[in-house]
């Protein structure tokens, strides 16, 4: 049995002690975080740690980050920090970024996959940052989905995926981010980022003066991620017209698809399905929110996805966005989904 909290409302201080305690103690607690949900036990404890793989069913060769309180507590499970690095954990923490960094013994083999380095990030979610409080451990916290699925954003999701399997889930509503984090090791002084999220390329070359954009040294760009179950295509224009003709094709040729569109779009598709045509009957349309909102796309992303995927179409289209900003973070999560089937036209 999972154990249920809805904080969404109120912060149950005294509960969140005993969840803290029994984390701990090796415990597998889901939580909010500002990015995505995570499933999160004592990130120094390996027993517990192999239980997280287990549960999401996660490859062992896939390490896994973690949540950590403050600098001091990097400093205790870190060695060897560059000012670099020093000066993003300056900028950035609290919040969405993820640094990769050379780990102290202390670190179990297990949390990162037999590497030398570690990931770590200190959330600025409250309960997050109460669970560190009260655990003072840090917290090994992989997204919350079983792997190879859509990260969990909001309870429905994560109850779909792992009620009666983790020891407490705790409700906080949506997430607010909806992305997860940046990933960014730094390599001989220069920063790569491993993984986009919503700190961007430009704010870590503001602070660096540089930036590599290295999706491939993702430990985990090898293996199968977020993709959906159904057919599904990528699709961009900077011409609309070009883009409604293409997809016109498109769902003609598959008249039982879902497309993933905007708020500008919309009117498009009802004239569609609204023509005098029968062929479009079994069309349903998800709007993503408005192309001009990229923080409401992403908050939302996951959970439309799921959505497009429960109707169990043929195909799957979703509309890019332009790739700039978080536009690139948003293209990266569409392209993996999409398993780099991309039109652009
Ligand atoms: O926003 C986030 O980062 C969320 C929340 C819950 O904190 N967590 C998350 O964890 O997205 P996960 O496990 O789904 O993704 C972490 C990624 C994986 O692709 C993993 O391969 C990579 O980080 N990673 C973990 N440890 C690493 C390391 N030592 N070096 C390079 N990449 C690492
Ligand atoms: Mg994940």
């Amino acid at each position: 049995m999972s154990k249920y909290f809805d904080f969404k409302n109120n912060i149950n201080e005294n509960d969140l002690k005993i969840i803290s305690k029994d984390l701990k103690d090796g415990k597998v607690v889901i939580f909010p975080t500002e990015t995505v949900y995570g499933i999160g036990t004592n990130g120094l404890l390996p027993d517990s740690v192999k239980r997280i793989y287990e549960i999401k069913g996660r490859n062992f060769t896939n390490p896994i980050n973690l949540l950590v309180k403050d600098i001091n507590m990097i400093e205790s499970i870190c060695k060897d920090i560059t000012p670099i690095e020093y000066s993003l954990m300056e900028k950035f923490f609290p919040g969405p970024l993820t640094l990769i960094l050379k780990k102290k013994e202390i670190v179990p083999d297990i949390v990162t996959a037999g590497s030398d380095t570690v990931g770590v990030r200190i959330s600025n979610n409250t309960i997050v940052q109460k669970l560190l409080e009260y655990s003072n451990v840090p917290i090994s916290a992989p997204s919350a989905n079983i792997s190879g699925k859509l990260s969990g954003t909001n309870i429905d999701s994560i109850l779909n995926d792992f009620d009666n399997k983790v020891d407490y889930i705790i409700d906080c509503g949506n997430s607010d981010l909806g992305l997860e984090s940046t990933i960014v090791k730094v390599i001989d002084n220069i920063p790569h980022i491993l993984r986009p999220g919503n700190i961007t390329a430009e704010q870590i070359k503001n602070v660096c003066g540089d930036v590599i954009l290295d999706y491939k040294n993702l430990p985990s760009s090898n293996l199968k991620h977020y993709q959906i179950d159904n057919k599904s295509i990528l699709i961009y224009s900077d011409d609309t017209n070009k883009l409604f003709n293409k997809i016109t094709e498109l769902i003609t040729k598959s008249p039982n698809s879902v497309v993933l569109t905007y708020s500008e779009h919309i009117s498009f598709y009802n004239s569609l399905i609204h023509s005098n045509t029968n062929l479009y009957g079994n069309l349903n349309i998800i709007d993503l929110g408005s192309i001009n909102d990229l923080n409401i796309i992403s908050k939302n992303m996951f959970e439309h996805l799921r959505k497009a995927e429960n109707f169990n179409p043929d195909l799957i289209l979703i509309e890019g966005v332009k790739n700039v900003g978080l536009g690139v973070s948003i293209m990266n999560r569409f392209m993996n989904i999409c398993n780099n089937n991309f039109i652009e036209c």
